[in-house]
């Protein structure tokens, strides 16, 4: 099982919108996949407009309850949730304390191991102790980097963090940058996108961008991600698929030779 961490300095990127998507857009393709939400938040749950409070991560810590029995199942045999559950605000520092060295989620990665080919962790942002725990349990990290300047100028930031967790030890990988809300009409937004392309090794940035679009506000109010907005989803959808046929290659987790073999259409 391969683990991706998301993770940035700034807030409201785009982190648990492309983890959302990007987790559904995987499954589609016969990724398993677990994603896992640490923002105490509950960024996850909050996204799909769910109420009920399940133990979730929180339970799986504190109690030590089996994985198996916290998932949230979905639509997708290949997708499993595990909310970040129910943590009380008083309670968010401890959790972060102990999540900081990482220790506790060996025993995620290892019982995830048995249900995912990828474990997929949304973070809350900035390089606290949650998000450094997760760091520690992870293959590689992808950055969101929203088409606006704060979130360029941040960007420094972010990569000195990592780099500093590596220098400590930590063996997580840039897997990339990815352009979120990006606005092809917009001169601003556009030559925020050049200059990321311009100042970051080639290989470290995306081919696919996130535009900024509706829908994503019509998927987020109907608690749902993209390919789920109806029987004919919006267009801009398609381009989670292309973020995880990309990611995939990246991770070693690209189709089998005989999942690329044609689908004859006759029956
Ligand atoms: N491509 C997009 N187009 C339009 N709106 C978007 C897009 N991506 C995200 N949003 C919206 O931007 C807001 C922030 O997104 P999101 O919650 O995914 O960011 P985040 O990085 O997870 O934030 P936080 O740091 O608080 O966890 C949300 O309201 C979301 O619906
Ligand atoms: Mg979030």
């Amino acid at each position: 099982m391969k683990s991706l961490c998301i993770a940035s300095a700034k807030g409201g990127v785009g982190k648990t919108t492309v983890s959302l998507n990007l987790a559904y857009a995987m499954a589609t393709r016969g990724t398993r996949v677990l994603l896992a939400d640490l923002d105490p938040q509950g960024a996850v749950a909050h996204s799909l407009g769910r109420r009920e409070l399940e133990p979730g991560l929180a339970g799986f810590l504190a109690q030590e309850l089996p994985l198996e029995e916290l998932l949230l199942k979905t639509r997708l045999d290949g997708l499993s949730l595990l909310p970040m559950g129910d943590l009380a605000v008083e309670d968010t520092p401890a959790l972060a304390s102990m999540l900081s060295d990482g220790a506790p989620l060996g025993r995620l990665l290892r019982e995830a191991a048995d249900v995912a080919d990828l474990l997929l962790i949304d973070t809350p942002c900035g390089f606290g102790g949650i998000t450094r725990g997760a760091l520690s349990v992870s293959d590689h990290v992808l950055l969101p980097v929203q088409a606006e300047p704060l979130s360029l100028r941040t960007l420094d930031q972010t990569l000195e963090a990592i780099a500093g967790l590596r220098g400590q030890g930590l063996a997580v990988e840039l897997l990339g940058v990815v352009i979120t809300m990006l606005q092809q009409r917009d001169p601003d937004s556009l030559a925020v996108a050049e200059e990321l392309w311009s100042r970051m090794p080639p290989e470290l940035v995306l081919d696919t961008t996130i535009p900024r679009d509706k829908a994503f506000l019509r998927a987020s109010g109907a608690g749902v991600p993209l390919g789920l907005l109806g029987r004919r989803p919006p267009p801009v959808h398609v381009v989670f698929d292309r973020l995880a046929q990309e990611l995939e290659a990246r991770l070693g987790l690209d189709r089998k030779e005989e999942d690329d073999a044609p689908i004859p259409l006759l029956a």
